[in-house]
């Protein structure tokens, strides 16, 4: 299953790896490769670019046969530390191209057009197909979208935190809402609509909440796991096809549960 974004074809589900370190990540990379994931998201941040790049190179999968995020640490921001990290993100992936860059969050001390400036020549470069933003705010979507063409704004989204505003602008504009924790971290589970409508069809809660992304225009989610059950279980969200009632009973629980808010996040209303 793909979503479209400004006529590129992205794989609707795709496989988020903070957290995974060495050769669990390695290991986990390859299982989710091997079930069928075509889209793994990563960041210098996680320092696991190296044990990403180890899974790609053995998973057997052509290069052009899956997509490719990484994001641009806090530290890097500078037009010259956008060129120079980046290029050692390609190295330490062993790719030659990436399919998505983002700013991994948006930071005050240089300015954003600069950013997306050594972006844009990235991209001129043939480094990178698409570029983008993470966590950034609809006020900061819109200044970006001055300077370049946005293909993706990163941010929280699952069923206990709503996200409308920026839904609506991805809609309107046509890019991609990357949903990450997307299980929210597994809370998602202590919920007992989620759990009721998982047993009416027979599937995981965690099926369930990633399905309900699935359903929504613009919208890809990249749960991550690290054992093969999860991986494989998380996988099925692709078959599953919820009512318009089950939908609303979701669209219906409280949407304030923001779990990422370090103090280096924006003011998430602007
Ligand atoms: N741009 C940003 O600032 C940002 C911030 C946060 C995350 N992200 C991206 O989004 C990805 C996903 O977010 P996340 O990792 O924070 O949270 P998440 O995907 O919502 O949840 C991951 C947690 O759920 C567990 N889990 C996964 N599948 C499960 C299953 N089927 N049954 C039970 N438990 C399950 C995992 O455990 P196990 O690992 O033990 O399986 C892990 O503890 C990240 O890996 C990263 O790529 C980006």
């Amino acid at each position: 299953m793909r979503t479209t974004i400004q006529g590129v074809k992205v794989p609707a589900l795709g496989f988020g790896t903070f957290r995974l370190a060495g050769q669990t990540c390695r290991d986990s990379v390859l299982h989710a490769m091997h079930i069928g994931y075509r889209h793994i998201d990563t960041a210098q941040m996680y320092d696991n670019e190296e044990w990403v790049g180890r899974a790609l190179a053995t998973s057997g999968v052509g290069r052009e046969d899956y997509f490719l995020t990484t994001k641009i640490a806090n530290g890097s921001h500078a037009a010259p530390n956008v060129l120079s990290s980046t290029d050692e993100s390609l190295r330490r992936l062993g790719v030659d191209y990436l399919d998505l860059l983002l700013i991994h969050w948006p930071i005050q001390t240089v300015p954003l057009g600069e950013t997306l400036e050594a972006m844009l020549a990235l991209q001129d470069q043939g480094k990178v197909r698409h570029i983008g933003l993470s966590n950034a705010t609809p006020s900061i979507v819109a200044e970006a979208e001055n300077h370049a063409r946005i293909f993706a704004n990163q941010i929280e989204y699952h069923p206990l935190l709503g996200q409308e505003h920026l839904c609506g602008m991805a809609r309107e504009h046509d890019f991609m809402i990357t949903a990450y924790a997307p299980l929210a971290m597994g809370k998602v589970a202590d919920y007992l609509v989620i759990n009721e409508i998982a047993a009416e069809l027979g599937v995981s809660p965690m099926a369930v909440a990633l399905a309900w992304l699935l359903e929504q225009d613009k919208v890809v989610p990249i749960p991550k796991a690290t054992s093969e059950e999860h991986i494989a279980e998380n996988f099925t969200a692709l078959d599953v096809r919820l009512s318009p009632q089950q939908i609303a009973a979701i669209d219906a629980l409280p949407k304030d549960r923001r779990l990422v808010n370090p103090s280096h996040a924006p003011d998430w209303e602007r």
